[in-house]
């Protein structure tokens, strides 16, 4: 059985991960400081609570247990917090990588699938992206994650380490057995806020209506956490064939406006939903949306729950029968 150490494992993504390695019969183990993942989400996969600035605790991890990989989440994620704090997002997203990588190396790990972003891309020329689109990102949140990628590139061309780069467009949804969902605190992600607007009888909050796009607001491109997952598993896979690294795109290559989004949910759900026309966020590039052909001609991933209707039915289920999420 592969060993896995899975860095942020307890968070939304991370969790789902974890399920699928479970059941393609690798042996997941949880790393994770639980500032924003939650213990119940990783069930009975090993589990062991640390930060990775605590190079001793990450050292005896990597040594307790016989890991052949990494697969790396534990990160700061929001867009609009990056700009704000800027250094928070530098410390915890690249120093603390550094200090994986340098742990990896000292105990002899070479390889390692990294959870990039959309980010990287900064405001596209060209809509879908691909990846040899420029890399110009637009808020700090971004620039760590492009930073991080030039690392991993770097010491693959220096033959120490391999790496696969999967850059998100927007998560969302939840598992469809109803175990796992999206739980961040706080939220500030589209679904789920409109989530709750549609179950408190509040209104959701647009950020931004005088983009350059049909109807003013942001297209963003969303894809099923599941199908985001299946694709660490193919990464996992094509690291244990040899030397390689590369960088793939994963969305749904359909963009949807945050109005179209909530007349999704709305249809969805049955619930009509108030909106706040609101300033942009800074940080917030007007339109992702994603090519994913390459990940699909070279690792043959392949999307089960492309449809928007599908990704927030999902998430909807969960939302329903955990409204205070995880309580723990
Ligand atoms: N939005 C609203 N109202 C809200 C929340 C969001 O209008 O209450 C808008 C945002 O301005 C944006 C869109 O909805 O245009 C989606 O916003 P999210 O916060 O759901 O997601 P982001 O696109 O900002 O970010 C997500 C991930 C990041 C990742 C990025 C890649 O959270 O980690 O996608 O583009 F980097």
């Amino acid at each position: 059985m592969s060993y896995i150490l899975v860095t942020g494992g307890a968070g939304f993504i991370g969790s789902h991960v974890v399920k699928e390695l479970l059941r393609q019969g690798y042996q997941p183990v949880v790393y994770d400081n639980l500032q924003t993942g939650h213990r119940k989400a990783i069930g009975d996969a090993p589990f062991v609570k640390g930060d990775l600035a605590d190079r001793e605790k990450l050292k005896e991890t990597l040594q307790s247990y016989p890991i052949q990989a990494v697969i790396h989440f534990a990160a700061d994620c929001l867009v609009g917090e990056s700009v704000e704090n800027p250094v928070k997002y530098f410390k915890n997203n690249v120093r603390k990588g550094i200090h994986l990588i340098e742990i990896m190396e000292e105990v002899g790990i070479n390889k390692i699938v990294f959870s990039s972003s959309a980010a990287v891309y900064g405001e596209p020329h060209e809509i879908p992206i691909t990846e040899e689109h420029p890399c110009l990102p637009t808020n700090p949140y971004g620039e760590t994650k492009w930073i991080f990628e030039r690392v991993l590139q770097t010491l693959f061309k220096t033959g120490k380490m391999n790496s696969i780069s999967l850059r998100y467009f927007n998560a969302a949804g939840a598992d469809p057995e109803g175990e796992l969902g999206e739980d961040h605190r706080p939220e500030t992600h589209l679904i789920p806020m409109v989530f709750r607007a549609a179950l408190n009888n509040s209104s959701v909050p647009i950020l931004g209506t005088d983009y350059d796009t049909p109807d003013g607001t942001c297209i963003r491109d969303y894809i099923h956490v599941s199908d985001l997952s299946h694709a660490h598993l193919l990464a996992l896979k094509k690291l244990e064939e040899g030397r390689f690294a590369g960088a793939y795109n994963l969305g749904n290559g359909n963009g949807y406006s945050v109005k179209e989004v909530i007349k999704v949910v709305s249809r969805v759900t049955g619930k009509r939903i108030g909106v706040i026309e609101s300033a942009r966020r800074p940080g917030d590039p007007s339109r992702l949306v994603a090519s994913s052909a390459k990940i699909k001609r070279e690792l043959g991933w392949a999307q089960k729950y492309p449809g928007l209707g599908t990704i927030i039915d999902t998430a909807w289920q969960w939302f329903c029968k955990h409204p205070e999420g995880y309580h723990d």
